[in-house]
Order: structure tokens, then sequence, then C-alpha cells
């Protein structure tokens, strides 16, 4: 059988050491598919040392800082690897803030965060791996904090 082969990325971004089963979340994340055509290459389960992770691969695109936040609450380990003429030309680490704002939305129905007040949503972040927040104004910690991400 002829094997499929990922095609290398002459300019764009590669998303590593994702944890295992989040590489749909980081799509979602990036607004993928989105009206953008660039391509996009996604591996799930792959064997890394003794774990295995996700790698998510998008031509032509670089992320903002919300974007590596967001992906941070889902993928402590990730590295997110600039590539520039086919090379590795910068590689990061996420690394997540003390404290999240406007990016995960808070499950109690009655946090003020979720009232007619325009006040934005403030997390504290206990630990970064695993990723654990508590709502700054009413110490609510989301289960899933993928299906909470705005
Ligand atoms: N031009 C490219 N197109 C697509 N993927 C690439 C390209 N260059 C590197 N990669 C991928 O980017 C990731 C990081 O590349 P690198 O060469 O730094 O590997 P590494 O030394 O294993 O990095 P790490 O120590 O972070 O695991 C790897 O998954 C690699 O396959
Ligand atoms: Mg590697
Ligand atoms: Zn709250």
């Amino acid at each position: 059988m002829k094997a499929l082969k990922i095609p290398l990325i002459r300019e764009g971004t590669v998303i590593d050491h994702i944890t295992a089963g989040q590489a749909v979340n980081v799509l979602h994340i990036l607004g993928i598919p989105g009206t953008q055509s660039s391509t996009v290459s996604v591996a799930m389960n792959v064997k890394s040392r003794l774990v295995k992770k996700d790698i998510v691969k998008v031509e032509n695109r670089e992320l903002d800082p919300h974007e590596v936040n967001k992906i941070a609450l889902i993928a402590p380990k990730a590295t997110i690897n600039i590539i520039r003429d086919y090379k590795v030309v910068e590689k990061h680490e996420v690394k997540l803030p003390k404290e999240v704002v406007g990016i995960v939305h808070c499950s109690n129905p009655t946090c003020i965060s979720n009232a007619r007040e325009p006040v934005k949503s403030r997390f504290t972040v206990i630990t970064a791996d695993p990723p654990r927040v508590k709502c700054y104004y009413c110490e609510r910690e989301p289960e899933d904090i993928a299906d909470r991400i705005i």
C-alpha cells in the first residue's frame, strides 16, 4: 500500500507535543476549519518517548498570544514551532500566565461574569500541568476546561 505522506510546511506553525486527544480542541481554538484555505495536517496518538501526543501543522499561519494561552489551557506540554523556509526557526513552550482573562467561560450561571454587567471572565491558574483554573469571582473550577474556552 502506498503511504500517505504528511507534506512539509514551507512557512507556518507546528504545534507539537499536544496532549493526546486534544488536537480537535486545538483546531477549534485556531478557528479551523474556517474561511482560510491553507493546508492543515493533524496527527493523533503519535508515539513520543513513553507517552502519546497529537500534532497540528498549519501552513501560512502564526499564532497570537491569546491563542497560545488557550492552547496552554488544554495542552500544557505543547511546543509552538515557527517554520520558515522549511526550518524550525523558533520554538516556544506554552506557558500559562497567573491569570487568564476573557478566555474561559464560568460554568456558574449566577456568577457575576455571566450577568448582564460587562464583567469579563477572570480565572486564577491553580496549576499549569495538569491545567486547573478557578473563577476569580465565584471560585468555581470548571470540570472540562476545553468545553469552556470562549
Ligand atoms: N518544514 C516542516 N514541515 C512540517 N513539520 C515540520 C517541519 N520542520 C519541522 N517539523 C516538525 O516540527 C516539530 C519540531 O521539529 P524539530 O526539528 O525541532 O524536532 P525535535 O528536535 O524533535 O523537537 P522537540 O525537541 O521539540 O521534540 C517536529 O514534529 C517536526 O516533525
Ligand atoms: Mg521531537
Ligand atoms: Zn464564576
